[in-house]
């Protein structure tokens, strides 16, 4: 299993690309009994939930694995919904999204009784302590402030990768993936 796989708008995701996935539990959708991860994306996540804990901070996972078909109807709707340039800037297409290789998790902040999601839970301390310790776990923030030249997306305070221990040299050396592949600006 390639954790280190770098999959973007120009990078997509082999037909041999091949995840073990897990049947996965969120409280943001409770009823839902068709959610999955990548087995050790999920166990690595568990992990993180835990320790966040400790600090009294309740994440919970929004978004995780998605098919091509899923992927599809999200990006078709936003650009219904906002138009196409908004889109491709928030929402990758078919084969382009680390959501299809269940890698990827969208968290998102449980507080004061409700569940807290994307640019809403931005400037959370809770978010902020996810951004900063989430490497412990194998973690990175894909698609940071300031290198949405690199990456091609906006940022997205909500989405974490699993790409295991070199999580740690990304996060020390403030790079994102495309750089660490020297592709980017
Ligand atoms: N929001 C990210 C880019 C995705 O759709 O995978
Ligand atoms: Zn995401």
């Amino acid at each position: 299993m390639n954790y280190e796989i770098l999959v973007n708008k120009y990078h997509k995701i082999p037909e041999k690309f091949n995840p073990k996935l897990t049947n996965i539990k969120t409280k943001y959708k409770e009823d839902m009994d068709n959610l999955f991860l990548e087995e050790k994306t999920y166990e690595k996540f568990l992990e993180l939930k835990k320790e966040a804990l400790k600090n009294n901070y309740v994440i919970e996972i929004e978004s995780a694995y998605r098919t091509h078909e899923y992927q599809q109807k999200l990006f078709d709707n936003l650009v219904e919904e906002k138009g196409l340039e908004y889109a491709e800037k928030y929402v990758a297409k078919p084969y382009t999204s680390e959501h299809e290789t269940g890698l990827a998790i969208d968290f998102c902040v449980f507080k004061n009784n409700k569940f807290i999601i994307e640019h809403d839970m931005a400037n959370l301390e809770e978010t902020k302590w996810v951004h900063k310790n989430c490497y412990k776990f194998g973690f990175i923030l894909r698609y940071p402030k300031n290198k949405e030249d690199i990456t091609k997306y906006n940022y997205e305070p909500w989405h974490i990768r699993y790409i295991g221990d070199i999580a740690e040299y990304l996060y020390k050396n403030n790079l994102t993936l495309e750089e660490y592949n020297n592709i980017g600006e």
